[in-house]
């Protein structure tokens, strides 16, 4: 086993590329069959790819939103900061509501909107340079997460993940892949479990290719084949990401990671979240609060553009689900580890 890492040769997957004048998203409808970008030239344009998933993961549309503002920006006149989040309110509510479970999106539209509330006549430069802090921060915390999520799990072990937590999902390296691919690197993890994640298929479409990517070799397993995994003691660590992580710890992830962390706790399998401090959210007191995106019933009738579903049935399509905080053992942000997460212990780290 080693601790050094390598974090560029695990780490070359860019999903969103600012060229100047315009936003490019990898268009992650099509892969992994095509790789291809989709160019945003106005704000309206950033957040259709956010709702439509063109760009998805929690940290990759708070940057893609951000980026947004600053192309929203192109057709206002403002003498200062002040005057053009006035006149940017629209687009950025447009962007704002394009999906409403990741905090990442209205917690980096508020930090656009400070910063540039309080800039002066240089307030373009001033939101340009904040959209490129912003995704500059999250390939440094996951960078860091990846480092403390890997130190928990013991040498040799096997881990499941679940949607795509990966680069693809953030600025780069990931939140949960990010624990994985430090893990897989220094020895600690040599199984790495995905689940296919319906009905987008983040897992079996993404998270595969990412990883493989870097060489490894992941085993992809029906959602509804987790608790037989874990019943066989094949896996050590359930490793997810996160959308929103409440007050209490309580933790809104992609729809199947509820079900995953009851399974887990039934058969003495460790449960780890891993999420940049930017998807906690202080203000939120409970999973009970949070707004569960619920999106078209049509996606749960067809894979791949064939129809699967028999006609004229009627589907409930919850995106996310929330995990209690009493079934999760550590959440890791690039602040540090918090095990058996509580309020009290979410309060000691996040403060008020
Ligand atoms: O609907 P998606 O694909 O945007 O859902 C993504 C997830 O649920 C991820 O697990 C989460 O955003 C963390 S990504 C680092």
């Amino acid at each position: 086993m080693t601790d050094t890492f390598d974090f560029d040769r695990y780490d070359r997957i860019r999903p969103i590329r600012w060229t100047g004048d315009a936003l490019e998203l990898l268009d992650q409808r099509k892969l992994p069959f095509t790789v291809e970008y989709v160019r945003c030239e106005t704000s309206d344009e950033v957040a259709q790819a956010i709702h439509a998933l063109t760009v998805r993961g929690a940290p990759a549309i708070g940057i893609a939103a951000a980026w947004g503002v600053v192309l929203a920006a192109r057709g206002v006149q403002a003498d200062d900061g002040a005057q053009a989040a006035e006149r940017l309110q629209a687009p950025m509510q447009r962007l704002h509501d394009a999906r409403p479970t990741a905090v990442n999106l209205a917690w980096a539209l508020a930090r656009m909107r400070r910063v540039m509330a309080a800039a002066g006549a240089d307030w373009r430069e001033v939101i340009e340079r904040e959209a490129k802090a912003i995704a500059d921060e999250d390939l440094a915390a996951n960078r860091r997460m990846g480092a403390l999520g890997a130190a928990l799990i013991e040498p040799e072990s096997g881990v499941l993940t679940h949607c795509n937590t990966g680069s693809l999902a953030t600025a780069g390296f990931g939140t949960a892949l990010g624990v994985i691919r430090a893990g897989f690197a220094q020895g600690r993890i040599n199984r790495v479990y995905a689940g296919e994640t319906r009905p987008w298929l983040q897992g079996a479409r993404l998270t595969v290719w990412e990883l493989q990517q870097d060489g490894i070799s992941p085993i992809l397993i029906a959602d509804s084949a987790a608790s037989h995994l874990m019943k066989t003691g094949a896996v050590q660590w359930v490793v997810v990401g996160a959308d929103r992580i409440c007050a209490n710890g309580d933790t809104a992830n992609k729809i199947g990671t509820y079900q995953l962390a009851i399974a887990a706790r039934h058969h003495g399998v460790k449960f780890m979240v891993a999420a940049p401090s930017s998807t906690v959210d202080m203000a939120t007191a409970s999973g009970e609060a949070i707004h569960i995106e619920e999106r078209d019933p049509g996606e749960m009738f067809a894979l791949g553009g064939v129809r699967t579903a028999a006609e004229d049935v009627g589907a409930w399509n919850p995106v996310f689900d929330v995990t209690p905080h009493t079934l999760i053992d550590a959440i890791v942000t690039e602040l540090g580890v918090i095990e058996r997460p509580d309020e009290a212990a979410m309060r000691a780290a996040f403060g008020g």
